[in-house]
């Protein structure tokens, strides 16, 4: 399996920091926040991990991350989003790297306190489809919930105002390779992106979507709020364990 980080888009939510900088270079705690999405795939034993940015920046990333080294990689691939067109216009860019392979797709601004190795065995035990991560929120109406039928996920809603469940889908998803053509039917939302919500419906339309609770705390860093409490999170706890 091969891994993607997203690290895109203008993160208007955390201006001004971000009128300078990318977002996924801002720290968290002790290091740039991009580290964490990457060390998740790493710890998952994924070696071969894309990168796709965007924006003013996109040449910062080269000069932190390299080739990988401090994460024990030989070689790290990067690709550029042109324009701001979502979550799923971004890893559209994917498809030529991930060359016919499933792939662990991460949002670059997604920290997690353990690894995702389970999942990962289950998913690539499962073949075919996708596996999304579910956690347990105390603000689903910020993220895409999950709407369950007893254990089947029916449908996923983005940023419900009323939402149907009390879980968030996490930004760490597995797709196999057709993932690619369900972008290619994809139409902007109302905020005028391709939504990764929409490419997770489709995969439930085919019934090919399965779901895992994720171990261990989980937060976003996108916003002024979660930012705070990723940073206090990772200093009270750390980020990224090895174990269970
Ligand atoms: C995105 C997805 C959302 C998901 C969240 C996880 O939201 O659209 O479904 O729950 O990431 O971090 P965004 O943060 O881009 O608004």
């Amino acid at each position: 399996m091969k891994g993607v980080v997203l690290a895109g888009g203008l993160g208007t939510r955390l201006h001004p920091m971000t009128k300078v900088t990318n977002k996924h270079l801002l720290p968290v705690y002790d290091r740039p926040m991009i580290y964490y999405p990457i060390q998740t795939l790493v710890n998952a034993g994924i070696r071969e991990i894309l990168l796709v940015t965007g924006g003013n920046n996109a040449g910062d990333f080269l000069r932190l991350l390299g080739n990988g080294k401090e994460f024990g990689l030989q070689h790290l691939d990067y690709t550029y989003q042109e324009g701001e067109g979502g979550i799923a216009d971004a890893l559209r860019l994917a498809e030529y790297f991930a060359d016919n392979e499933p792939i662990c797709v991460v949002l670059g601004d997604n920290l997690i306190e353990r690894n995702i190795l389970r999942a990962s065995q289950a998913f690539q035990d499962q073949k075919t489809g996708a596996k999304i991560l579910l956690k347990e929120v105390s603000n689903p109406q910020r993220f895409g919930v999950p709407v369950l039928e007893g254990e089947r996920v029916v449908r996923i809603e983005e940023k419900p105002q009323h939402p149907r469940s009390p879980y968030a889908v996490t930004g760490i998803y597995f797709y196999d390779a057709s993932v690619f053509g369900i972008i290619k039917t994809l139409t902007p939302s109302g905020r005028g992106e391709l939504e990764i919500t929409d490419v997770n419906n489709a995969y439930i339309k085919a019934g090919q979507l399965t779901w895992d609770i994720l171990e261990g705390w989980w937060t976003d860093a996108g916003t002024i709020e979660s930012l705070f409490l990723a940073n206090q999170l990772v200093a009270k706890t750390g980020a990224n364990k090895l174990e269970g």
